[in-house]
C-alpha cells in the first residue's frame, strides 16, 4: 500500500465551551489546587544538596494557571549564587553516586517510578493547574514520563564496554563508559515533567548528578518530581532544582568546570547561546530545538486514518509540542475533501479549563503565545490564506484560542516558514510527490533529513525510541539505548607487558 500519511519533522518528517461552564471549571480548578497544596508533594522552594531552600536575597515568582490567571504559588528566584552551590553539591554527591554498582542506582531509579506511578493523579493535576493541558493528557504525560524513569532503571544495568582484539601479542584492549560528571539539564514548560524525566532518568542511570533549572511557568512539577526522588532514597545532592533568572542560571551552569554537560529543550535561538556557550570548558551538549514538521497527505490516502492522524499531531498540547504538524501539505485531488472532513473534527474539539470533563484543548501558556498566533495568522490572511475554522481568541477569554485551519497558506508565509507552536492547522497544496517533497524541505531545519519520521500515525513518541531532530532542529538523542550514550564517556584502557610469566 502507498503511504497514506508521512509525519515528517526535522524532528518528525514528514467554541464550544460556553461562558456558563466557566465557573464549575473554575471552581473545579480551585478544589484540585487547594487539596494540592496540602499534599507533601507540592513544594514551592529550591532543592540543593537535600534540602529546601529559598532565593539567597529571599526574591520569589509567581506560578500563575494559565487557565483561570489564579496565582497557585510563589518559588524563589534564584540565579548564579544558588546555581553554583548546587553545582558543588552535585559534584560532591557525584563521588558516592557514581560509585554505586548499576543494581544499586537501578534500585533506586525503580523505586522513584513507583513512587511518581503512585501519585499519579497528584502529579497530573499539578501538570494541567500550572500549564493548562487537559486532565486526561496531563495522565498520559505522567506515564510518558515516568516510562522514562523504568526504561533507564532497566538499561543502567545494560551498559556494556567492550574488549578489543589487540594489535600486539602483549597487550589487551579495553572500552569502559564512565559517567560524564555533573549534567545541567534545562526543561521546557510543555512537558513539565516527562522532559525532565528523559534527561534525568539516563543521567541517574549512569552515574551522573544533576543540577535542573525547570522552566520558570511550570517548577512545580518538577518539584514535585524532586521530592518523590528524595522520598524514593536517591542521595541528597544527586538531583538539585534551581529556578530563577534564566540567563543567571544558564550562565553559571555554561562557566563551571564542574558541569561536564548541558542537556536543553528548548527554542533553537536558546540553544545556539548554549552551545557557544559551552565552547569555553568544551562540554558536551545535548539539544532539543524547535521543529517545523509536515504532514504529507497523498491523493490516495484513507481519509480517515489521514484526518485522525493530523488531528493527533497538530492538537496535542493545543499544538504546543516541538513534534506538532506545522505544515500539512495536502496533494490536490483530496485537497477539499481533507480540508472538510478534517474541518468537521477540528469543529469537535472542545476548548476549556483542563479541569472540566471532555475538554482536549487547554489555553496557551501565556499572552505571548497567543499573540504569536495571531502575528502569524494576520501575516497568512495579508498573503491571500483563507481562515476556514477558528482565527480568533476564544470566547472563554485568558489564553484560549479557537482551534483553526487556514487554507492556500504557500511556503513564505509565517505560517509555514515558522513554528508556530499553537492550536493553528496550516494547510498547503501539491500536485507531485516529489513538490511535496521540496515543499516539507523548504524550512530553516532543511533537507530530507528527519529525526523521527511517522508514516500512518500522528504520534510515535515512546521511551523506546530515540527521540531528536537534525540540523537546527537539535543535536543529540534522548530515549532509548541511543539516550544514555549522551551521558557516557567512552574511556580506552591498554594493558601492557602481558606476556611476562
Ligand atoms: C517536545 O515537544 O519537546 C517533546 C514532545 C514529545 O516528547 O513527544
Amino acid at each position: 500500500m502507498r503511504v497514506l500519511q508521512v509525519l515528517a519533522v526535522s524532528k518528525i518528517l514528514t467554541s464550544h465551551l460556553s461562558r456558563t461552564h466557566r465557573p464549575s471549571a473554575s471552581r473545579q480548578m480551585s478544589t484540585a489546587a487547594s487539596s494540592l497544596k496540602k499534599s507533601p508533594i507540592f513544594r514551592t522552594l529550591g532543592l540543593i544538596g537535600g534540602k529546601w531552600i529559598d532565593a539567597y536575597d529571599a526574591k520569589t515568582i509567581q506560578v500563575n494557571n494559565p487557565s483561570t490567571g489564579e496565582i497557585i504559588a510563589e518559588v524563589p528566584f534564584m540565579g548564579t549564587l544558588e546555581t553554583n552551590d548546587a553545582i558543588s553539591s552535585a559534584s560532591d554527591a557525584f563521588n558516592s553516586w557514581s560509585k554505586l554498582t548499576a543494581a544499586e542506582r537501578s534500585k533506586y531509579l525503580r523505586k522513584w517510578y513507583d513512587l511518581i506511578m503512585a501519585n499519579k493523579e497528584e502529579l497530573g493535576q499539578l501538570i494541567t493547574l500550572e500549564q493548562g493541558k487537559p486532565l486526561k493528557e496531563a495522565l498520559g504525560e505522567v506515564n510518558y514520563g515516568a516510562s522514562f524513569i523504568e526504561f533507564f532503571a532497566e538499561e543502567a544495568k545494560r551498559i556494556y564496554g567492550d574488549i578489543i582484539p589487540a594489535t600486539l601479542g602483549d597487550r589487551r584492549l579495553f572500552v569502559l563508559k564512565q559517567p560524564v560528571g555533573v549534567v545541567g539539564a534545562i526543561t521546557p514548560w510543555n512537558f513539565p515533567l516527562a522532559m525532565i524525566t528523559r534527561k534525568v532518568g539516563p543521567a541517574l542511570a549512569c552515574g551522573c548528578t544533576v543540577v535542573v533549572k525547570p522552566s520558570e511557568l511550570t517548577p512545580l512539577t518538577a518539584l514535585a518530581t524532586a521530592e518523590l526522588a528524595l522520598q524514593a532514597g536517591i542521595p541528597p545532592g544527586v538531583i538539585n532544582v534551581v529556578m530563577g533568572n534564566a540567563s543567571k542560571i544558564g550562565d553559571a551552569l555554561l562557566a563551571s568546570t564542574q558541569v561536564r554537560k548541558i542537556t536543553f529543550t528548548g527554542s533553537t535561538a536558546v540553544g545556539k547561546k548554549l552551545m557557544a556557550g559551552a565552547a569555553e570548558t568544551v562540554k558536551r551538549v545535548s539539544l532539543e530545538l524547535g521543529g517545523n514538521a509536515p504532514c504529507i497527505v497523498f491523493d490516495d490516502a484513507d481519509l480517515d486514518v489521514a484526518v485522525k492522524g493530523t488531528l493527533a499531531a497538530k492538537f496535542r498540547n493545543s499544538g504546543q509540542t516541538c513534534v506538532c504538524a506545522n505544515r500539512i501539505i495536502v496533494q490536490e485531488g483530496i485537497y477539499e475533501k481533507f480540508a472538510e472532513a478534517f474541518s468537521k473534527a477540528v469543529r469537535n474539539l472542545q476548548v476549556g479549563d483542563g479541569f472540566t470533563e471532555g475538554v482536549v484543548q487547554g489555553p496557551l501558556i501565556n499572552e505571548a503565545a497567543v499573540q504569536k498566533v495571531q502575528t502569524f495568522i494576520q501575516d497568512a490572511m495579508s498573503k491571500g490564506a483563507k481562515v476556514l475554522l477558528g482565527g480568533k481568541r476564544h470566547s472563554l477569554g485568558m489564553t484560549f484560542y479557537e482551534p483553526t485551519i487556514v487554507t492556500d497558506v504557500k511556503s513564505e508565509m509565517l505560517l509555514a516558514s515558522e513554528e508556530v507552536f499553537g492550536p493553528v492547522a496550516p494547510i498547503l497544496r501539491f500536485k507531485t510527490e516529489e513538490e511535496a517533497i521540496r515543499m516539507a524541505n523548504n524550512t530553516k531545519a532543511e533537507a530530507l533529513e528527519y529525526g523521527l519520521v511517522g508514516v500512518n500515525e500522528g504520534i510515535i513518541s515512546t521511551e523506546v525510541a530515540p527521540f531528536g531532530g537534525v540540523k537546527q532542529s537539535g543535536l543529540g538523542r534522548e530515549g532509548s539505548k541511543y539516550g544514555i550514550d549522551e551521558y557516557l564517556e567512552v574511556k580506552y584502557v591498554c594493558l601492557g607487558d602481558m606476556n611476562r610469566s
